[in-house]
């Protein structure tokens, strides 16, 4: 895109004017071939910020920048190919479940996922719980464990939607990252150059959750689910609460164990509905509860060369147990607050480079609603010798109780 060119949609955007495909895609190729500058990708970014985007301009950023990178195929692997993405929370274990549940219901799921940052976890620090797991998969072996087992759960390959990264990185400079059309397509360009056919969207609301509200949860859902179909694939989204963590687990490997149970037909309630509802297939309650997903699981670690009978990498750590303090039910068992806890004591981490302890974390003894007596157990806190009285504090601080 010339610089003449440039200047003319950075003033329509700026005018509020509807851009087309063509100068959305100029500006995503300018800004990964560097012909764009900071600024005036800056500049973009803020306008697109205050002026929205319709869905139309919506699906052409999303399109462009998922093909500004490598696209995954998945061809010959006898069924659809469908994968789940979650908006993020505390305790949030469901894609360890989701994949092998899925494959053994039929789909091929080929699952790239992310690492923690600050209170929430990443799917790939739990799996690195397994000894021997590894989640670095290269093309050929992803092909080939998703043709054996159905499944896989890997970190980025190459150069998936390099465009995102570029941006996203600007937003966190400029301010920009809390913008409907900008999520969206962010979200969407990494999923979408993975090759599905369908996606599924777990969006969260509350504390823990990156959108606070109901509200904001559902009109971004709504907008991934128009924008995901506008770019051609079958997309639902499912709301869920994380105004408290998922299941009674938060903490790396003390959430492998929580899903493992789930796995195997035991675990949370709440745990195996979120999964399932995900999925939207009727027959998934009955094989979760079955077991056969299990084995599944067994055979996806084995095939990324982990032990799925060994014990969990930093299980040993010193455990604190917190208790009620009066009698009364659960009122609140706030999720940023046991996340920022299971943060503190090292299960998280606060920049992409810091390493994560797999053993600490929390096993939560109360939820939502639950009614305890001065004594009962409110958490058990795993610890490392590090964190260990503020994440005691913030555990208190989760908790509320009325009569
Ligand atoms: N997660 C993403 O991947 N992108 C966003 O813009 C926000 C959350």
């Amino acid at each position: 895109m010339g610089r003449f060119e440039l200047d003319r949609v950075l003033a329509r955007k700026r005018d509020a004017e509807e851009l087309d495909d063509h100068e959305i895609e100029g500006f995503v190729e300018g800004v990964v071939s560097g012909s764009i500058t900071r600024a005036q990708a800056a500049a973009f970014l803020a306008f697109v910020f205050v002026r929205g985007m319709s869905d139309g301009e919506t699906v052409a950023l999303t399109r462009a920048m998922t093909h500004s990178g490598d696209l995954l195929s998945w061809p010959d692997q006898g069924g659809r190919i469908v994968d789940k993405h979650s908006t993020g929370g505390v305790g949030d274990k469901v894609s360890l479940v989701l994949a092998p549940l899925w494959a053994e219901l039929g789909g091929r799921v080929p699952m790239i996922s992310g690492r923690g940052l600050g209170h929430t976890g990443g799917t790939l620090d739990k799996l690195e719980a397994i000894p021997g797991f590894r989640t670095n998969l290269e093309t050929p072996e992803l092909r080939r464990v998703l043709a054996e087992v159905g499944c896989f759960i890997s970190g980025q390959t190459g150069s998936l939607a390099p465009a995102d990264r570029i941006l996203y990185a600007l937003r966190n400079e400029t301010s920009t990252v809390p913008s409907i059309p900008l999520i969206t397509a962010s979200i969407l360009s990494k999923k979408l150059a993975e090759g599905l056919d369908e996606l599924v969207l777990d969006v969260k609301f509350g504390s823990g959750a990156f959108m606070g509200t109901r509200d904001a949860a559902q009109e971004l859902a709504d907008s991934l689910v128009r924008v995901g179909t506008g770019a051609g694939v079958r997309t639902r989204a499912v709301l869920s609460n994380m105004s408290q963590p998922l299941g009674l687990t938060v903490g790396n490997a003390l959430e492998v164990a929580e899903a493992v149970a789930c796995l195997q037909g035991g675990g949370p309630p709440e745990l195996a509905q979120l999964v399932c509802s995900l999925i939207g297939d009727p027959r998934a309650p009955e094989v979760l509860a079955s077991g056969a997903a299990w084995t599944r699981w067994c055979a996806m670690v084995r095939a990324q060369g982990g032990d799925p009978e060994a014990s969990l990498r930093g299980s040993g750590c010193a455990v604190h147990e917190v208790r009620a303090q009066r009698n009364g039910r659960v009122t609140r068992c706030d999720a940023y607050a046991i996340g920022r806890a299971a943060f503190v004591l090292g299960a998280g981490r606060g920049k992409a480079s810091d390493p994560v302890h797999h053993g600490v974390g929390l096993e939560l003894g109360a939820k939502l609603g639950d009614d305890v007596t001065s004594g009962d157990l409110l958490a058990r806190v795993h610890h490392a010798g590090r964190g260990l009285d503020e994440a005691l504090a913030l555990v208190h601080e989760a908790y509320a109780f009325d009569d």
